[in-house]
């Protein structure tokens, strides 16, 4: 008995879920639409059906070879993309392959929070060269010939005159050259010192602080020194103004926060001390004011900090070097 149209549509059917492999849909496909295909003979053999029954045959047999014509090309289709889908079904709830987004560097962070807690207290921002002369990062700053800060081990120097800015106090006399009194500015940006290890990295970043009028204090600059390091951290934090020496200022002072790291009991971050020497910081000496032109009658003061520092007391971070290693673990936690 001939097999009716329905018959051969399932058998398709049937075959086709067992195929696994392109090729074998491929066979199928020309086992039943190809010239001695079996949809293509019971075309073929309608017109010796009787009158009556042809149209009807027709008819469901050209919708069974469309049907299957469909049915073969999805199965390729399905079939050919299969090695970059993996395994033969896609999980469409697995969650899709996000761009990592980047985020803002913790040195940048805290730059800003610096520069938002000074310009709140009246302070331009200005910034300088990194590629500076010798006259500005040493010579107006009275910082003289023989001076051990010039010592090659400590200044990577482009030529005889010309250097890589080791600190931002140039920014001072860039700054008094172009503008008379009242100044007030600090100029944040990087740094380059010869030297590598946990707590020092050959380039750094220094936020520079300038104030020059009439009257100036030693107390309005340890006043500004204060409120900005409980703005920093918080108001309980303790620090502690120790006399010290630069070229640039007299009297001068360095400003030791209490380690955040121990909280004073002493560790290796602070060298066993329990202290953290985090501002450089004096009045300007006059021989500034003399090398800029300034009248005698003002008076100012200056600080200088590292924002790696800062950076490490305000996160608990003990090695400054983790800052430059680009780890995007260390850096997802900020
Ligand atoms: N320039 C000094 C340093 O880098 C810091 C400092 C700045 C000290 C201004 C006093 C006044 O160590």
């Amino acid at each position: 008995m001939e097999k009716t149209i329905e018959q051969i549509h399932q058998e398709a059917l049937n075959e086709l879920e067992a195929a696994s492999e392109a090729e074998a849909v491929q066979a199928l496909s020309v086992g039943y639409l190809g010239r001695k295909g079996a949809v293509t003979q019971f075309l073929r053999n309608i017109s010796k059906l009787p009158p009556e029954q042809r149209p009807a045959a027709g008819k469901q047999a050209n919708k069974t070879k469309k049907a299957l014509e469909k049915i073969f090309e999805d199965a390729l289709n399905r079939l050919k993309t299969k090695d970059t889908v993996t395994g033969d079904r896609i999980d469409v709830s697995l969650p899709g392959r996000t761009l990592l987004a980047g985020s803002v560097h913790p040195i940048t962070q805290i730059t800003k929070l610096m520069c938002d807690i000074f310009t709140n207290l009246g302070f331009d921002i200005v910034e300088g060269p990194e590629v500076e002369s010798d006259y500005y990062n040493f010579e107006a700053l009275n910082i003289p010939k023989n001076h051990p800060a010039r010592d090659m081990q400590d200044t990577f120097y482009i030529s005889d005159n010309i250097v890589l800015r080791t600190h931002t106090s140039p920014v001072q006399i860039r700054t008094m050259e172009k503008q008379t009194p009242p100044v007030r500015i600090i100029a944040p940006g990087k740094v380059y010192r010869c030297d590598s290890d946990l707590t020092h990295t050959p380039m750094f970043h220094q936020v520079e602080g300038l104030l020059v009028d009439e009257n100036v204090s030693f107390g309005d600059l340890k006043g500004t020194i204060t409120t900005f390091v409980h703005r920093m951290f918080d108001d309980r934090i303790s620090l502690r103004f120790r006399p010290s020496f630069f070229p640039f200022t007299e009297p001068s002072a360095e400003v030791d926060i209490l380690c955040v790291i121990c909280r004073g009991k002493g560790c290796r971050v602070c060298s066993q001390t329990g202290w953290i020497e985090v501002i450089g910081a004096g009045m300007v000496h006059p021989a500034l004011f003399e090398n800029v032109g300034y009248a005698s009658r003002f008076t100012g003061f200056a600080f200088g900090m590292g924002v790696e520092r800062i950076a490490m007391l305000k996160y608990g971070i003990d090695d400054i070097r983790k800052y430059f290693d680009n780890d995007l673990r260390f850096l997802r936690q900020f």
